[in-house]
């Protein structure tokens, strides 16, 4: 069990959440489940809403000790959190003089768990726990019945909403706090095409650090089993806004906001946007300042001399921002602008100086999870070679405050960020009108609304973002 996701929620956003769902009054006779219930931070305020909501409406003492034994459902899956659960719970009990009840809480996995019950509510804050953090058996069950994880790296919270949802009855609602990137992420697009025809509402807390620890952004979302309109009410809970989004208009990330009036220009019309190259091993690659001597035919690097030919300047938006100068040994040629591998035998033959330095990381760089072809010395991904040969831009895949934009040589290898070169020779626009177009406000505002919230106030953007982008005439 992974205890990393034992984050419990605030007692604010608890009240949120059961608010959000109307678990309000006439509670009696619904059933509410809370999947992932830790030591009951949720579960505790239900009982005592459930409580309270009964003695208004005139119920015995009896009659609300047999209605919790019938309604109220937890399941968690760590064993020390669920004792402390059942603790709790009776605590309410006793500070409400209701005798035990047998609850229908359990220790075990929900995404295991079988009964076949129908819900009005599910309120809850499920695990999240990235693809990569969890391991082999699990990885292959969620994918496996969950259609939502069917897919590429899904996170585990996926498979929490879409079981919740099947198990809610025709009238029932969910509230669940989650990570507000699945709203955006590549990986959670069969899960936003699952939950298009039942979100009904999203309270947007991007701007409120909700957990001390955690540096996730979060939102409730509202789930309608049978939502009524056709459109998702979104609030930004710090400026206090309100839009209708017609759920129509949701595309592939949804973005909040109303739309703008059409613009005409698609940036990946007239421009290519790449992710750098991938070294795998950038120690081996990268020769920072002041770990190499110049000399005449290369850079001395502790006993080796690299050779000249073999070696490029290289930047990332980082080192431009803070104006270091690195190289990076680049073990391909080009011939006609088209990358070329070198035979076997070839480099190591040609340049055995940088070949015998490069030996010097052999295990880590075979430990790399290179693609297929590359031989041990090249980059483990050799997608971006065959366009980085041009004069391109570079910009991180992290906006902070403004877009940092900067001008490469043809020659320079960045192995950070994205660049962006031009499609074909007749284009349009050149690389200074990108440049406008990428220092625009437009463009500004554009990567914050659909740019991944990250620690702080950064967001994570992706090259097809930036193609994306839509524009009007350059001025
Ligand atoms: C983010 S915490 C939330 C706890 C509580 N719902 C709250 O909001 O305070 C997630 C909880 O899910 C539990 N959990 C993780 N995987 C689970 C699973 N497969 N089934 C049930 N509970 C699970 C963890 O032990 C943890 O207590």
């Amino acid at each position: 069990m992974n205890k990393k996701c034992q984050i419990f929620t605030p007692k604010d956003y608890v009240e949120e959440l059961l608010n959000s769902v109307g678990y309000t009054q006439n509670l009696y006779g619904k059933k509410i489940l809370e999947n992932s219930c830790g030591d009951g931070n949720i579960l505790t305020s239900v009982v005592q809403r459930y409580i309270d909501d009964c003695k208004a409406n005139g119920l015995s003492r009896t009659r609300i000790k047999n209605g919790l034994e019938k309604d109220v459902y937890g399941i968690e899956i760590d064993e020390k959190q669920y004792e402390r659960c059942l603790h709790n719970l009776n605590e309410i009990l006793t500070q409400n003089n209701i005798k035990k009840v047998k609850w229908k809480i359990y220790n075990n996995d929900y995404l295991h768990w079988n009964e076949n019950v129908e819900f009005q509510y599910i309120v809850g804050n499920p695990p999240y726990i990235t693809y990569s953090e969890l391991n082999k058996n699990e990885q292959l069950y969620v994918k496996n019945n969950f259609k939502t994880c069917a897919k590429g790296k899904f996170d585990y919270c996926y498979a929490f909403i879409e079981k919740s949802i099947r198990s809610l009855a025709a009238d029932g609602k969910m509230s669940y706090l989650v990570p507000s990137s699945i709203f955006k992420t590549v990986f959670g697009y069969n899960l936003r095409i699952f939950m298009c025809s039942y979100i009904s509402e999203i309270k947007d807390y991007t701007q409120v650090k909700i957990f001390d620890k955690a540096l996730v952004k979060s939102s409730i979302m509202i789930l309608n089993k049978q939502r009524e309109q056709n459109v998702l009410k979104y609030r930004d809970m710090t400026l206090g806004t309100q839009i209708e989004i017609p759920i129509e208009s949701l595309e592939d990330k949804w973005l909040f906001s109303e739309k703008s009036e059409k613009r005409q220009h698609r940036f990946g019309d007239y421009f290519k946007v790449s992710h750098v190259v991938a070294t795998l091993l950038n120690k081996a690659y990268i020769l920072p300042d002041g770990t190499y001597r110049e000399v005449e035919n290369g850079f001395i690097c502790g006993n080796h001399t690299i050779e000249r030919e073999i070696v490029k300047s290289t930047d990332t938006p980082r080192t431009l921002r803070y104006n270091k100068h690195e190289k990076i040994i680049f073990p391909y040629t080009y011939n006609n602008g088209r990358i070329v591998h070198f035979a076997d035998g070839e480099f190591e033959r040609l340049y055995p100086g940088a070949a015998a330095y490069l030996n010097g990381f052999r295990e880590d760089l075979d430990k790399r999870q290179s693609d297929n072809s590359a031989k041990w010395y090249e980059y483990g991904r050799s997608q971006a070679l065959n366009d980085i040969n041009n004069s391109k831009l570079l910009i991180s895949t992290v906006a902070t405050n403004d877009i940092d934009v900067y001008e490469l040589d043809q020659e320079c290898i960045p192995y950070a960020g994205m660049y962006i070169v031009e499609k074909g020779d007749t284009n349009k626009y050149t690389l200074k009108d990108a440049i406008k177009i990428l220092r625009s406000d437009e463009f500004k505002e554009y990567v914050f609304k659909v740019g991944i919230p990250i620690s702080g106030r950064s967001v994570r953007i992706t090259s097809k973002d930036v193609e994306n982008f839509m524009f009007d005439e350059v001025i």
